[in-house]
């Protein structure tokens, strides 16, 4: 079976167009790998103008939500001004979106910024931000009359694509580095009923794999190089802009893996300010796993010039990628809105985990490093004491519940170079107890744990 074209509509009415992010090409169709056939560079939709002027948008939204229309449900759909066109009929959608935005108060007192927020994105459907590109991307599929849809993931976007596509009447196809994806997220793409292959490589030997696939097969590619999720995952920016009633924050800041997210958060705030809705941008910052740095150096050492891969390695898995296809959008954005780009040690993000948890708020690994990457920024003077912070915290506590029990019982830097630095993380530990069935061991307990606390 040959390559086959992708039918993306463009007339001249449609409100956006695909372009190349590097030669500026605007073929009426992409090839199945969503890469330029020019220069081979990422594509990007762009806007040709709005119909609705910013106030309008911000009724129409508003309306909409008292609707039982599931589209007007949707997070995601509520604002599809803003997004490419797809049928009503082809749309598959889980209620997506509608995430809440939480105050942080101790995490606030901790970090020096009393204006501390979480915008919880593992509040989704299937528990991480990636189905609100996957909701559009899926659409994209099924609207374009294809069987398989496929990923290569760290393992959210594999539960995410499973679901939306099981919804959708489609198969779906997993690649996932063979004993580097949390149980959590490997049994949400088994229950969803995709066909899951545990290669025996990392995440960016997967996206390899993928890539030769699409060529060869009908398949339709599902990562974040698909401008369709790009898309979706912006509305997260506009939602949240809502949620502040449109009081623009000094700073939001995002992990950043194989950096979908940022660029698709950057866009939206780009597109924002051009509308009009919001008077100036908050700076936007990616923070990095230590182990997992390849963005980082790119700008710390070579000055956007160049992305130098790397063999990754972090215990925040979702993040463990060495070779971030977004690289250059993501750069583009962190220029725009003047954000920086900071990287965090294991430690750092473990403390920084159960920090947020001891907030009442779980979320995995590679979220925290957001919390860990602020009091970085705070104590460079970067980010204000007196300035508004909103982390984007991209996963739920319960997708690598492995990782939160090892680190309460002591055991997770257990044998390696982290051992020794973990020690400052001992008062958030909270171990479990085992007791004999005994109401006086009980309350031998509640009183030790009183007198500590
Ligand atoms: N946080 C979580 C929980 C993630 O799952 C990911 C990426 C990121 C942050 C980074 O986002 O890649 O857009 O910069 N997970 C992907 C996956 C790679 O396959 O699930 P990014």
């Amino acid at each position: 079976m040959g390559s086959q074209r992708l039918p993306i509509t463009q007339n001249t009415e449609s409100v956006s167009r695909l372009r190349c992010i590097n030669c500026g090409a605007t073929p009426a169709s992409a090839s199945q790998d969503f890469r330029c056939t020019t220069c081979g560079d990422l594509f990007e939709f762009v806007f040709a103008g709005l119909p609705y002027d910013a106030r309008s948008l911000h009724s129409v939204w508003t309306n909409r939500r008292t609707s039982p229309n599931p589209l007007n449900q949707s997070g995601v759909w509520r604002f599809r001004e803003l997004l490419p066109p797809i049928s009503e009929e082809h749309v598959i959608t889980l209620r997506e979106g509608n995430t809440p935005l939480y105050h942080l108060r101790r995490c606030g007192r901790s970090s020096g910024v009393e204006n501390l927020y979480a915008k919880h994105q593992g509040m989704n459907p299937t528990a991480s931000f990636k189905d609100t590109g996957m909701t559009v991307a899926a659409s994209s599929a099924r609207q374009a009359g294809f069987r398989w849809v496929a990923c290569a993931s760290t393992g959210n976007t594999s539960a995410s694509m499973a679901a939306y596509a099981a919804r959708g009447d489609m198969r779906s196809l997993v690649l996932i580095p063979e004993g580097k994806t949390s149980w959590g997220k490997l049994s949400q793409s088994l229950d969803y009923g995709a066909l899951t292959c545990q290669l025996r490589t990392d995440f960016d030997g997967c996206v390899r794999i993928l890539n030769e696939l699409v060529r060869e097969r009908p398949i339709y590619l599902l990562n974040s190089v698909n401008p369709y999720r790009i898309e979706g995952q912006k509305t997260a920016a506009v939602e949240l802009l809502e949620q502040l009633d449109w009081v623009v924050p000094e700073h939001i800041i995002v992990p950043g893996g194989n950096l979908g997210n940022s660029s698709a958060i950057g866009k939206a705030l780009l597109e924002m300010y051009e509308l009009k809705m919001i008077a100036r941008l908050p700076k936007l910052s990616i923070i990095q796993a230590e182990g997992a740095n390849p963005f980082y150096r790119c700008v710390r050492e070579f000055g956007g010039a160049k992305l130098e891969p790397m063999t990754a390695d972090t215990l925040a898995s979702a993040i463990r990628i060495g070779n971030p296809a977004s690289w250059k959008k993501a750069l583009r954005v962190l220029q725009a809105t003047g954000g920086e780009v900071e990287q965090v040690s294991e430690v750092e993000i473990a403390e920084a985990k159960a920090e947020i948890g001891a907030e009442g708020i779980g979320c995995e690994p590679a979220s925290a490093v957001t919390l860990a990457g602020l009091k970085k920024l705070r104590t460079q003077g970067f980010v204000k004491p007196g300035e508004m912070v909103v982390l984007v915290l991209t996963g739920h506590g319960l997708k690598d519940s492995d990782f939160t029990i090892k680190f309460h019982r002591g055991d997770l830097f257990e044998g390696t170079p982290d051992e020794r630095h973990a020690v400052q993380a001992k008062a958030l530990q909270r171990a479990p107890v085992v007791l004999d069935a005994d109401m006086g061991a009980v309350i031998g307990a509640v009183d030790a744990a009183d007198r500590n606390s």
